[in-house]
């Protein structure tokens, strides 16, 4: 009966001590979890390819420097930032970042350096802001980029100079612009679409396209403050005739409160081309081969509708993927606690079984030592 009991006795208090051993080894392990999941600004949320501070009332940019995971996306939208410096977008994992959401969220300045070290960067959304100028060279180094977002800004005069040897789109939506120069268009040869709805502009200088390097580009110019002249008719005939623009988006003239289809109305172009050209300089001035749409064999070979269509739908299917993605994956935090939870079990079931093997090992032989003296004195 004694010796029945031994082993046993000895088996539960092994399992005492590894119970301690257990319970210290959680915590170790729950600081490593609080550890890994500190890379996270408080008042963020990561998951394994995104962070999110949106509607944070932030008024600078959080340190990510700690950060453990591998964001593509940084969503610092609707907060209060209103300067990004050289350093504030400096951190580790900055060349992983391929989209920054900076709309609405008042700012006032950019350096131009601000950008620099996100190298891959490709998206970048800096809408409804109080931005009054960009510098012109602030994503010219990042050869990645493709669509960059400048809507509801008050930018107030011409264009603002970008300088981009990739950039792809390039929206300025009601931004108070009221002209586009040659400089404006000279240093984006790449771009596609470049979308100028709801502004002030009055007049175009077609000189801006002549000088263009871009091989096939899009115009939204609609929704624009037009003058009523046969200037206005000529440079839209002009634009269309190239294909830059649409005809059959919404391009009006306001003349005595009422608005005048431009590309709708002969009438108009009769009208108003002959008051400018009235006091003998040129009557004939629809006769130029410049004004009237180009046949098919002269136009580029493009459809405007297309490239748009492709364009919307390359981003509505990207972002749907980014979505599912994000929704797939665990968060980071799930994640990491997933990873330590499975480890620690592991580790835990590991000790467990070499611990309970050594002791019946160590008892069965003293076991054995036993019985053979006990043998051996009978
Ligand atoms: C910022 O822009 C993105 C993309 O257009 C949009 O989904 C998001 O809601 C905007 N953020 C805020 C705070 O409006
Ligand atoms: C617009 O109004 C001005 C002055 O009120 C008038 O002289 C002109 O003829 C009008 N133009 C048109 C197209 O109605």
């Amino acid at each position: 009966m004694f010796l029945f009991y031994t082993p046993s006795l000895k088996v539960f208090c092994g399992l005492d001590i590894l119970k301690r051993r257990r319970i210290q080894l959680f915590i170790l392990l729950a600081c490593l979890l609080a550890l890994a999941e500190s890379g996270c600004p408080d008042f963020c949320k990561c998951t394994s390819i995104a962070i999110s501070c949106m509607n944070r009332d932030i008024d600078r940019i959080p340190n990510f420097d700690s950060i453990n995971v591998d964001p593509i996306t940084i969503d610092l939208s609707g907060n209060r930032i209103n300067i990004i410096d050289k350093v504030d977008l400096h951190f580790s994992k900055s060349y992983m970042v391929k989209e920054v959401y900076l709309n609405d969220t008042n700012l006032i300045d950019i350096e131009s350096e601000a950008f620099n070290k996100m190298e891959n960067l490709q998206e970048l959304y800096l809408g409804n802001n109080l931005l009054t100028s960009v510098p012109s060279d602030f994503i010219k180094d990042l050869y990645n980029m493709v669509l960059l977002d400048l809507s509801g800004n008050y930018f107030e005069g011409d264009m603002p100079v970008i300088q981009s040897e990739s950039l792809e789109v390039l929206t300025m939506l009601n931004c108070q612009i009221t002209s586009i120069t040659v400089e404006s268009l000279k240093h984006l040869s790449n771009l596609k679409l470049l979308s100028l709805e709801q502004n002030n502009i009055q007049h175009i200088d077609t000189n801006a396209f002549e000088s263009i390097s871009t091989k096939w580009l899009m115009l939204k110019l609609p929704f624009n403050t037009w003058k009523c002249n046969c200037q206005t008719i000529k440079a839209l005939f002009f634009l269309s005739g190239h294909k830059y623009i649409d005809p059959s988006d919404q391009y009006e003239c306001q003349i005595n409160k009422t608005a005048i289809k431009i590309f709708k109305s002969n009438e108009f172009i009769e009208e108003f081309c002959d008051i400018s050209y009235s006091n003998g300089q040129n009557q004939n001035v629809l006769g130029n081969d410049d004004l009237l749409p180009m046949d098919d064999n002269n136009a580029k070979p493009y459809d405007l509708q297309k490239i748009e269509n492709t364009l919307q739908e390359e981003f509505e299917n990207e972002n749907k993927q980014g979505a599912e993605y994000n929704q797939n994956l665990p968060t980071s935090s799930e994640h990491n606690k997933i990873d330590y939870l499975s480890i620690s079990f592991f580790v835990v079931v590991f000790i467990a079984i070499a611990f309970i093997l050594k002791r019946l090992i160590l008892v069965e032989y003293k076991n054995m030592n036993e019985s053979d003296s006990t043998t051996q004195l009978l």
